[in-house]
């Protein structure tokens, strides 16, 4: 056990000292409130016991500084007969108890050794605390499936446990030929004093880059003292003096890969990373290092599968070539109007998603039906009427497309509630699903069939117009109309390009429904 005696008196520090060195603990020594805040910021100790009346800095100073601390040690205070009201004020400021001067060797003893017991017991208490907190961070953290929930507990986490005035974590992705490390996310609780763009861009960015070089020998994590010769070399290129108190970094390991580097900064005095925070914060890194290297798998298989079904859904059309194109040709009529409707990008591509695959579950349909000439029969129209269904069944299994599932669901439903499946009703229908239902019409009426030649722009926004508030949403009817002259534009490109997918868009639908992200 450590304990700081501050006294301004030799003599009262050199009894002390010889005592409480003879009852076995480690014994330092200051001056004044000021010499004794120096080594507290150097060492950590377990008591302090201080005199009042000291010059410099007194002890009342110098307890309510150590109180503000994080881990402050516990305080006793030595005070004169005289002085009582000293020892109350103290008192009132959270000491633990006071020994009078002049003292006797035994009751200090028990005094120091009852202060110490009580000093391991909080901490104890503490120590489990922050156990359990940990422990259920890093479970809240295994429970999250995406990458921004993990990251979002990681720093949350983080700026719970390390009081950290800065954050920063750099991620390495695993697509193929990407070697680089780039920044995720960064969090500033509190400004640096000086030097901030180089303590918050230049210091982690290099640092990340050394310690993604160095993981290959054994580096886990660290805490860095400025004298450290990895940071010596990187901070030999800042311009200004670097100040920060205390740094430590992690590096995330998963399957054997280095999937990131996280930095953590303190630029306040009062918080400096113990060896004993990096080893406990070590457990939550790597539980988040797992989580986001199953993230990415995750979603590369989640991608992998959009794009077999969207070739599929390609395949589906191109075994005709009156419907080769179609669902293109549909997904830019919808981002037409879409756009009108003031869609975010991210809505946008949803649409886009929706317009492509809304007639997938065609795949479960037979061939002999859906190439049928002539009338279909009732048991035949009630097959085609599955495709809704079997379409959001193809693509449950992608979690991120749970909501364009439900728009090719209801693709058929009409504005008066006689479509299908569902039988919905007006806004009752998904919006996109509205949408789909207008371009999906214009489309087919507007291209060639075995059994009729197409219909013109005019006679296709005709039936539209006749449709509207029947089987389609009237107001979108009113907007798809007013763009006439553009759905024209789009119509001509296409058959100029014999109806076959475009690549070359005009800007407008390109920059909407084509790039958007
Ligand atoms: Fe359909």
């Amino acid at each position: 056990m450590n304990i700081l005696v501050v006294d301004d008196d030799p003599e009262i520090v050199e009894i002390l000292a010889d005592l409480l060195g003879s009852l076995g603990y480690e014994v330092s020594s200051a001056a004044n409130g000021a010499l004794a805040l120096e080594q507290i910021a150097e060492h950590e100790f377990d008591l302090l016991l201080t005199d009042i009346n000291m010059p410099v800095m007194g002890g009342m100073e110098l307890i309510r500084r150590v109180k503000e601390m994080e881990k402050s040690p516990i305080i006793m205070v030595l005070t004169a007969y005289a002085s009582m009201q000293s020892a109350i004020d103290a008192i009132k400021l959270g000491v633990y108890d006071y020994i009078t001067k002049p003292f006797e060797f035994e009751i200090v003893a028990n005094a120091v050794e009852k202060a110490l017991e009580r000093q391991f017991l909080q901490r104890e208490n503490v120590n489990l605390k922050e156990m359990m907190a940990l422990y259920r961070a890093s479970e809240s953290i295994s429970a999250q499936f995406g990458l921004d929930e993990v990251i979002k507990v990681l720093f949350e986490s983080a700026a719970s446990f390390t009081k950290a005035d800065f954050m920063a974590l750099y991620l390495n992705d695993d697509s193929p030929g990407n070697h680089e490390f780039t920044l995720s996310r960064r969090k500033l609780l509190r400004p640096p004093s000086n030097n901030t763009r180089y303590l918050l861009n230049l210091l982690p960015k290099h640092l990340t880059s050394a310690l993604a070089h160095e993981h290959f020998t054994s580096f886990s994590s660290k805490l860095f003292q400025k004298h450290d010769p990895l940071l010596a070399s990187i901070l030999a290129d800042s311009e200004e003096p670097v100040e920060f108190s205390s740094m430590m970094a992690f590096t995330l390991k998963a399957r054997n890969r280095l999937v990131g580097v996280f930095i953590l900064i303190s630029f306040r005095p009062e918080v400096v990373f113990s060896d004993k925070l990096r080893r406990s914060f070590y457990m939550l890194v790597s539980k988040a290092a797992a989580c986001i290297e199953n993230s990415y798998l995750y979603n590369n298989l989640q991608q992998h599968y959009i794009e077999t079904v969207e070739s599929f859904a390609m395949a589906l059309e191109a075994k005709d070539s009156y419907t080769h194109g179609h669902s293109y040709q549909v997904s830019l009529y919808a981002a037409l109007i879409a756009q009108e409707l003031g869609f975010s990008c991210n809505e946008l591509a949803m649409l886009q998603k929706a317009s492509i695959l809304h007639d997938i579950g065609k795949i479960g349909i037979s061939d002999a039906i859906l190439n049928a000439e002539g009338k279909l029969t009732e048991s035949e129209f009630a097959e085609i009427r599955t495709h809704p269904l079997k379409g959001r069944n193809i693509i449950d299994p992608v979690s991120s497309l749970n909501q364009v599932g439900e728009v090719i669901f209801h693709h058929h439903e009409h504005w008066d509630g006689n479509g299908y499946p569902d039988g919905l009703v007006a806004d009752d229908i998904p919006l996109m699903s509205r949408i789909i239902g207008i371009a999906d019409a214009f489309d087919a009426m507007t291209s060639k069939r075995p059994y009729r030649s197409s219909l013109s722009i005019k006679e296709a926004l005709i039936e539209l117009h006749k449709g509207a508030g029947h089987q389609f949403d009237p107001e979108l009817v009113t907007i798809f109309i007013s763009l006439r002259y553009e759905v024209r534009r789009l119509l001509v490109g296409f058959r100029e390009s014999g109806y076959k997918v475009i690549k070359e868009v005009p800007t407008r639908f390109r920059e909407s429904a084509v790039i958007c992200k």
